[in-house]
């Protein structure tokens, strides 16, 4: 399992000089983000202070952390970058490929053959390149690596957006797409626009039923699903000293539903507790060295409006336990005001299931809380009226909690025990009768609730809560039940109420495993075979890009003029493709398929200018491909805004897509076009976009000369024969041409590598 003790020293030694460095050139005392930022800028020692919210800057993580299906497209990315190790400590967790049905016993077997060929691929990866394998079963990849890998004061990238979840530990923990880690993994700098900074202060002290759970969704309720976008969450105050570690875990954990970049906390004496109750004392011994710079200055928290860009101040003493959604995570209702709500709103108030886990709450703290209900209900004759299931956060966390009695308590109580696994979180839930699409209610620990994300089923309201809310709930089977006023009538026909949860932070008896799951990559790597099938639907190993041919790129024709908003799942859809992330030429048959062709408004149907048909798009681009000529995309404002997914840049490489010419580029997308050796370009007036016509074939000018900040030149070539020319701008420094001369980035780090 090997937490990196020997880095964590390296990335402590330099801290403090970094930070009071960093104090100099920014001239005032620091938050906690920033001196974690800036005590990890690539080039060293802090020379400038950077402004938040608009400069990029190159930053060096100390780990990367990847989960099963986002782990395939950075792995095989990787491999092409001709190194034998990974540069920074890397981990992958097998825990997005395991579909819920029936209870771990019979699920996990049944992923294990159903996805053998992803999971020896990423075992075989793993081992050969140094990266640390987690097993099907191990956990959920952020309690993972809270429990393992998290230590206070570090930076992390993750390919997953609840990467996050580590700021518990008191890290800057973000998360990114394959490409990027792919770089980090190779040894080069991760570009991040300097973050803007919101402070939150908690006073006063968690009680009766409200926990940690109900901090991040009264947040949400105030910030709405937009308003962390670019900023460092950081809570501080009495509040946040007085919870557990991985309470401030949840709290950072669904930071991702505000947009926040990330969220953190200072180390405190939850977290040494946290450190040394998951076998880390040396690394708690080596942050009480440093304490001070792992924590934002005195005088910030002093008088934090002067320091952060917003603040906002909750008092734990009066905060209500929360229950929020349907389908989307800000609408937040206290539990008090439920009843009213759902019944105003037409909210179902039936409760089918209540669903206990997700990396957001499944640790060994939320499961003997929850446990602590359930455990009341069977001492007072009280059943549950939803059906009920759990996800233990990990193979750790599930033997300790079973030792302790918490899973016979919960099946006491008819609980299903899932796999430790995302599973319902992530949508792998065979859900029985969810084809039918019936209206129906649903609560859960989990973080999202988006229409069909947990069961694919549309009508599905769910709602988030604390677990000990969710078991509350199950056991009424009502949305609308209060716990903290209302009773339940049980077996003997009483009227009973149930007390509020009781449970213990850390396990009185510590913590215990068998068999974590944990697989140590190789010390020599360089006789292992990374095991692809040829005839794989769902793997395929990457061919290097071709490079430039030197030339200007002449006859493209027009793939299809896009409309409106064009978000990288237009480009690259998600759901039933997933399965194909690690398959470029199978999963490059969503390309584009969600974008509206400008010229009949419809999606996936775009002129064939071969045949005058018109037909899908992937088949469209294939027909071009075939035939030995190039194409280009042309698109609206924010083109590919929305995740920061490779494939959304490769596919269009892969099948032959030249360029693409848009109005404005969501950035990360941008820069992704760069790196797979794409032209990236935005009309110079946007106003040309009216004048690209269908049937039109392209040149772009001026690549013989391609240089930063020189405008290249289009021309249109109309069907009636007519020309049109005008300039078009992109954004290529001298390096990113380079990326476009060598076909891609990869291309240049595996030369480097091989010199
Ligand atoms: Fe998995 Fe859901 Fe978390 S998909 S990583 S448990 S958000």
């Amino acid at each position: 399992m090997a937490f990196d003790i020997d880095m964590i020293k390296k990335v402590y030694a330099n801290f403090g000089s970094r930070v009071d460095a960093a104090r100099k050139v920014v001239g005032r005392p620091l938050t906690l983000s920033e001196k974690i930022l800036y005590a990890h800028l690539w080039d060293g020692d802090p020379k400038k202070a950077f402004s938040r919210g608009t400069d990029y800057v190159d930053f060096a993580p100390d780990r990367v952390a990847m989960q099963d299906a986002t782990a395939q497209m950075a792995l095989l990315q990787f491999m092409q970058a001709g190194r034998p190790q990974v540069a920074v400590p890397s981990t992958v967790h097998c825990d997005h490929l395991i579909t819920a049905k029936e209870g771990a016993a019979i699920d996990l077997p049944h992923a294990k053959t159903e996805s053998a060929e992803v999971f020896d691929f990423l075992s075989s990866v793993s081992n050969k390149y140094g990266i640390g394998f987690w097993k099907p079963g191990a956990g959920i990849i952020h309690q993972v690596v809270l429990e393992n890998y998290a230590f206070p004061g570090g930076m992390m990238i993750g390919t997953d957006s609840h990467t996050v979840n580590a700021g518990g530990l008191g890290m800057v923990a973000i998360g990114v797409g394959g490409a990027d880690a792919c770089d980090v993994m190779a040894g080069l700098p991760w570009e991040l626009k300097f973050p803007k900074l919101i402070g939150v202060k908690l006073t006063g002290k968690l009680n009766g039923w409200t926990s940690a759970k109900d901090v991040i969704l009264k947040v949400a309720g105030i910030l709405t699903v937009k308003g962390g976008t670019g900023a460092i969450v950081e809570y501080f105050g009495d509040g946040a000293i007085n919870l557990s570690c991985t309470g401030k875990g949840t709290i950072c954990n669904m930071g991702a539903e505000i947009g926040a970049t990330t969220s953190t906390f200072g180390y405190d004496e939850s977290m040494e507790r946290y450190l040394r109750a998951t076998g880390r004392d040396e690394v708690a011994d080596e942050a009480n060295k440093i304490g001070a710079y792992l924590t934002g200055d005195d005088e910030v928290y002093a008088d934090p409006e002067n320091y952060f860009d917003q603040v906002i101040e909750i008092n734990l003493d009066e905060l209500e336990p929360y229950l929020n959604g349907p389908f989307t995570p800000d609408l937040a209702t206290p539990v008090s005001q439920m009843k009213t709500e759902a019944e105003k709103n037409g909210w179902p108030l039936k409760v089918e299931w209540g669903l206990i886990g997700s990396c957001t709450n499944s640790s060994y703290e939320d499961l003997s809380r929850a446990a602590s209900i359930a455990n009341q209900a069977i001492e007072k004759g009280l059943v549950t009226k939803s059906a009920f299931g759990i996800n233990p956060g990990s193979e750790q966390v599930r033997y300790t909690a079973n030792r302790d009695g918490f899973l016979k308590t919960f099946e006491d109580l008819d609980a299903t025990i899932f796999t430790n696994a995302c599973g319902p979180c992530i949508g792998m839930w065979d859900r029985t009768g969810a084809e039918k699409a019936e209206k129906n209610t649903i609560v859960h620990s989990f973080n999202r609730n988006f229409a069909k994300r947990a069961d694919g089923n549309p009508n599905t309201f769910a709602f988030v809560a604390s677990p000990e809310m969710v078991a509350a709930i199950a056991i009424a089977g009502d949305l609308g039940f209060n716990p903290l006023t209302d009773t339940l009538t049980n077996d003997k026909g009483e009227q009973v109420k149930l007390d509020p949860p009781t449970g213990d932070e850390l396990p009185t008896r510590g913590f215990a495993v068998e068999d974590a799951g944990f697989q140590a990559p190789a010390a020599d790597g360089s006789s292992v075979e990374v095991l692809v099938s040829p005839t794989s639907h769902r793997l395929q190993l990457l061919d290097p890009f071709t490079p430039w041919e030197g030339t200007d790129l002449k006859d493209l024709k027009l793939l299809i003029k896009a409309k409106g908003k064009c978000t990288t799942d237009h480009i690259s859809m998600a759901g039933p493709w997933l399965k194909f992330r690690g398959h470029l030429d199978n999963i490059s048959n969503n390309m584009l398929i969600g974008a509206v062709n400008y010229f009949n408004d419809k999606t996936d149907n775009v002129k064939n200018e071969l045949t005058g048909e018109y037909g899908p798009v992937p088949a469209t681009q294939r027909d071009y491909k075939a035939a030995g000529i190039g194409s280009i995309v042309v698109g609206d404002e924010n083109y590919g805004e929305g995740s920061s997914r490779e494939h959304a840049a490769m596919e269009p490489r892969h099948l032959g897509v030249r360029a693409v010419l848009v109005k404005s580029f969501a950035r990360i997308h941008e820069t992704n076009l760069k790196k797979q050796g794409m032209l990236g370009l935005t009309f110079a007036d946007k106003d040309d976009y009216d004048k690209i016509l269908e049937g039109d074939t392209v040149d772009i000018l001026g690549l013989t000369e391609f240089a930063p900040n020189k405008p290249l030149t289009l021309v249109l070539h109309h069907l009636d024969g007519t020309e049109e020319q005008f300039l078009v701008n992109h954004s290529y420094n001298a390096q990113q041409i380079e990326w476009f001369v060598a076909g891609g980035a990869l291309n240049i780090i595996r030369r480097e590598a091989a010199a």
